[in-house]
């Protein structure tokens, strides 16, 4: 993070001058903007009844002022009304946190919402045509090729053993922190970790950005994240069209991401091409894109190597920050409330057939499904922990026609439908007065993990597009939590300080998750 905003704040200053034209630009086209959105609004509002639109909770301007918080901002709008909206230049974002709602947005008028031209447009240079940047048929293709090949026994299998060699690594790295009593940045070592493992996952090459790699690894991973961070920026940059076009400021600095992205995976997706096609690599066909070029010999023409390119990085984003993401904020919570902790550490020396003489390899070597299944109070607070900070915090459609919501509320076409998954977890007609407690018991009923709507608990997504790698990640989160929580015990490196959120796609600890690790069983 700090590398970006680092160069971020040198590309600003070379071109001062310029930023400070396209600021007063900024601000000139937003005033103009509101009053353009206000007349069109009220033309809306006198010609299709008002009363029969969602309330109003709040003000552009307001969400702007508070951005740094925006998923505070929408718990005091989930407060005001379960569904309300905010006038937009041109159109309406409606903001609901009614699992009704939901399930109408999500499934049973599925056919009536998109992604939408702005959502695509925003993640095209980046994800190309991959499964998060397509509405229709791109998406029903790729969500039928990816269903199937994630249902597969090979991808399973191959996966855990990537995850359990990955979080042997990573437990090998914090056993040098806790011999030397250091501080570690648990979201940075989670980061790397996911970051090698969903590459191994998706592209079957080692990556090694935790134990420190060749300088093209790092300069990818390095790319590939702070082109994701650029591309949330045009969420808030009214000028980035404009930006790209004279290839200036922010969107100059994706582009060069971009092609280093570029670079390096059509390099690898061409080697791996070329290993197939001599067969001499056995093992070059459990990962995800040699699946994927698997599949393509029946479909050549569509499936090219650059829309295999799109596949493997819609991956990599699918599951490597929302997984790390979610694993930050699980070890923060098992800090805040070491009974917990002590509680999965009970479950997790219950659950493995381990043995005194371990060492972490063979360990983590034990950790294989029957064991990871019989984890029920780890899996319930995992999912405590997604209910209370879900690694998609806000998610949203497009309306592609008017409609008619469950509760009587009129859409219009092209407004905005966002579904406020983060509010949803704090609020009390929704999980009760103890809505707010972090509490893992809430998922258990004698001690089996119960599942909720997923129109209530909308972490993963609901309906036709729900995530498709839901039980990867948990079987992720499970092999790496158990590894690390049998051999160490997390504590705060400052109990008086909590993480803060970094508003973008994922909820991201601001400045990362400073911990001590003490071996288990050692009192400090
Ligand atoms: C804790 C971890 C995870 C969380 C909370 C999570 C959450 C989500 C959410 C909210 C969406 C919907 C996004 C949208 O509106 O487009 C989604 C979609 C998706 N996820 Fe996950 N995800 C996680 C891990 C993973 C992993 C590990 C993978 C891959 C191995 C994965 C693959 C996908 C894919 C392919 C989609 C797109 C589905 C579609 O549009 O049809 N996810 N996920
Ligand atoms: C749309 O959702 C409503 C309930 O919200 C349902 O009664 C109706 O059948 C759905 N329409 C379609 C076309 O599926």
């Amino acid at each position: 993070m700090d590398i970006q905003l680092s160069s971020l704040a040198a590309s600003a200053g070379m071109c001062f001058v310029s930023v400070f034209a396209i600021v007063f630009l900024a601000i000139t086209f937003y005033i103009l903007s509101i009053v353009v959105s206000f007349a069109v609004f009220c033309v809306r509002e006198f010609a299709q009844r008002a009363q029969d639109r969602p309330p109003l909770i709040g003000t552009v301007l307001r969400q702007l002022k508070n951005f740094d918080r925006l998923f505070d901002e929408h718990v005091s709008y989930a407060l005001l009304h379960h569904t309300g909206r905010l006038i937009y230049p041109g159109h309406s974002e409606v903001f609901t946190s009614d699992p009704a709602v939901i399930e109408h947005v999500l499934k049973t008028n599925f056919s009536k919402y998109s992604k939408g031209a702005f959502n695509t447009q925003v993640m095209r240079d980046l994800f190309g045509h991959g499964i998060f940047a397509t509405d229709g048929e791109k998406w029903r293709h790729q969500r039928k090729l990816a269903s199937h090949e994630f249902s597969t026994k090979v991808l399973r299998d191959f996966s855990s053993d990537v995850f359990r060699m990955n979080s042997a690594k990573l437990a090998e790295k914090i056993s040098y922190a806790a011999a030397d009593r250091t501080t570690i940045d648990m979201q940075d070592l989670l980061m790397r970790t996911t970051m090698d493992s969903m590459f191994k996952v998706g592209l079957g090459t080692e990556l090694n950005t935790l134990s420190g790699s060749d300088e093209s690894s790092i300069q990818f991973s390095d790319a590939f994240d702070e082109a994701s961070s650029l591309v949330y920026y045009r969420y808030v940059d009214l000028l980035w069209q404009v930006k790209r076009h004279l290839n200036i400021g922010s969107e100059a600095k994706l582009k060069k991401c971009i092609q280093i992205i570029d670079k390096f995976v059509m390099k690898l997706i061409q080697q791996k091409r070329g290993q197939m096609k001599n067969g001499h690599d056995h093992n070059a066909r459990e990962d995800i894109l040699s699946r994927f070029i698997l599949a393509s010999e029946e479909d050549p023409e569509t499936m090219n190597d650059r829309y295999l390119r799109d596949i493997v990085l819609s991956f990599l984003l699918a599951g490597k920050d929302t997984t790390a993401n979610t694993l930050s904020w699980f070890f923060y919570m098992l800090c805040k409330n070491p009974v917990v902790q002590d509680k999965v550490a009970f479950e997790i020396k219950e659950s493995v057939n381990w043995a005194q003489e371990d060492n972490i390899e063979t360990y983590s070597a034990r950790l294989n499904q029957g064991a990871i299944d019989k984890m029920h109070y780890l899996h319930a607070t995992l999912t405590e922990t997604l209910r209370l900070y879900p690694a998609v915090p806000v998610d949203g459609k497009m309306a592609d026609e008017d409609d008619v919501l469950p509760n009587g509320y009129r859409v219009i076409k092209g407004d905005g439908m966002n579904y406020m998954i983060y509010a949803m977890g704090r609020m009390k007609y929704l999980w009760g007065e103890d809505a707010e407690e972090f509490r893992p018991e809430r998922w258990l009923a004698n001690g089996v993990f119960q599942n909720e709507s997923p129109y209530k608990f909308v972490a993963f997504n609901a309906g036709p597009r729900i995530c498709l790698g839901k039980e990867f990640a948990y079987m992720q989160m499970k092999i790496m939590a158990a590894t690390l929580i049998h051999f160490y015990r997390f504590k705060l490196e400052d109990e008086s300080k909590g993480p803060v959120y970094k508003t973008m796609f994922t909820l991201h600890m601001d400045k990362g998750l400073q911990l001590l690790v003490y071996p288990r069983g050692i009192s400090t």
